[in-house]
């Protein structure tokens, strides 16, 4: 609906359907569950119009236009699956196929890295019909812990390059050069780790190809298991970002952004994008522990630890007075546990010595 409220028509495939001012084809299309492909385009992103994959024919035009950048007006005639035009389109993705390594990738790479091998097989698509040249150059050695940078597989869709201006405010890469010399590259052709960029994961997350692949979920590529996804909450802040859980049998894997999750919509930061190995880290407490009179900790009961815990409160209490006690509730914690807990600061001390590590 625009913001005058007024509806617009066009005909789609045949049939009349309303438009808001400034609606582009594509999201009209996509409305009336009309099955356009696409690879440049990102809902949450600005339209690029590089792929050129989500054409369709209008009434008057004399080559087939972009509906993903064409904004829609009253009157149009448009369609979005004529024989030419899908026609037009399996060509395309077969230019495109035919200069990367490969198209089939392990879906741990990233949340869209699938998305050029099932157009590939939706259209049927020759992987080799096209010989040339290839663009891209691999940067393997990118010494980072988290982002394995693939050019070989990159289709020049600039998601990456986008997502981190836009999204991200970062700025951290670009595009260099045109045609097969075009390249995705940080300032100075650097490795990511000296670039500005914070490792928040969303240009691995929007890569169609996997170009873009997060190093550590794929050490779990060989994992026999199939891969599961469950939908949570980042524990990590206040924020609540949505994620899907990744995991092989047992163990966590990897995390996807979600990308219809409310608080984030797709995005998340590094720590909730990568930080998830304290889960099943071999140190992580399982039980409360107290230090016995041998100087080291011994596993033993609740009761025994919240005794010994209130001892030391009390101890302190006594010795140093109530400002010597500082509570820091946890962001990971229900409102019900906080609350708690700064009632349990300021009346059981008598201070307002409390926070919380969200506003950290
Ligand atoms: S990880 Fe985030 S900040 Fe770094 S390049 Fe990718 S989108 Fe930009
Ligand atoms: S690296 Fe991926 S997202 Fe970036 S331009 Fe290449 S294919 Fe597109
Ligand atoms: S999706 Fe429209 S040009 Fe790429």
């Amino acid at each position: 609906m625009s913001s005058n409220g007024i509806q617009h028509q066009l005909i789609l495939d045949g049939k009349e359907v309303n438009f808001s001012a400034g609606e582009t084809l594509y999201e009209i299309a996509e409305r009336h569950r009309k099955e356009i492909p696409t690879l440049c385009y990102d809902p949450r992103l600005d339209p690029f119009g590089a792929c050129r994959l989500c054409v369709v024919e209008l009434e008057g035009a004399r080559n087939p236009v972009a509906s993903c950048t064409t904004k829609a007006t009253a009157g149009m005639v448009v369609k979005t699956q004529t024989e030419p035009v899908e026609k037009h389109r399996k060509t395309l993705l077969e230019m495109v196929v035919s200069e990367n390594r490969e198209v089939e990738v392990d879906p741990l790479r990233g949340y869209a890295s699938q998305e050029l091998g099932k157009l590939t097989d939706r259209y049927q698509a020759r992987t080799g019909r096209f010989q040339g040249a290839q663009s891209g150059q691999l940067h393997a050695t990118d010494d980072n812990p988290f982002i394995f940078r693939d050019y070989d597989l990159c289709i020049s869709c600039n998601r990456c390059v986008r997502v981190c201006a836009e999204q991200e405010g970062d700025h951290a890469i670009a595009a260099m050069g045109r045609g097969f010399h075009k390249q995705i590259t940080t300032e100075f052709n650097g490795l990511l780790k000296d670039s500005s960029c914070t490792f928040c994961g969303q240009c691995v997350q929007t890569c169609p190809t996997g170009a873009l692949a997060d190093k550590k979920a794929l050490r779990a590529a060989e994992l026999p298991e199939p891969l599961q996804k469950t939908r949570s909450v980042c524990p990590y802040c206040g924020v609540g970002c949505s994620v899907d859980l990744l995991s092989k049998g047992e163990k966590l894997v990897g995390i996807h952004p979600a990308m219809d999750g409310p608080a984030n919509e797709g995005a998340l930061c590094v720590k909730g994008q990568f930080a998830f190995d304290f889960v099943q880290h071999a140190d992580r407490l399982s039980m409360p522990m107290v230090r016995g009179d041998d100087g080291e900790l011994h596993e033993t009961d609740w009761d025994t630890a919240l005794d010994r815990a209130a001892d030391g409160f009390a101890k302190v209490l006594k010795k140093h007075g109530r400002h010597s006690i500082y509570g820091i509730a946890s962001g990971r914690t229900p409102s019900e546990a906080n609350y708690t807990m700064q009632q349990f600061i300021r009346r059981g001390y008598g201070t307002h010595y409390i926070d919380n590590c969200s506003r950290a």
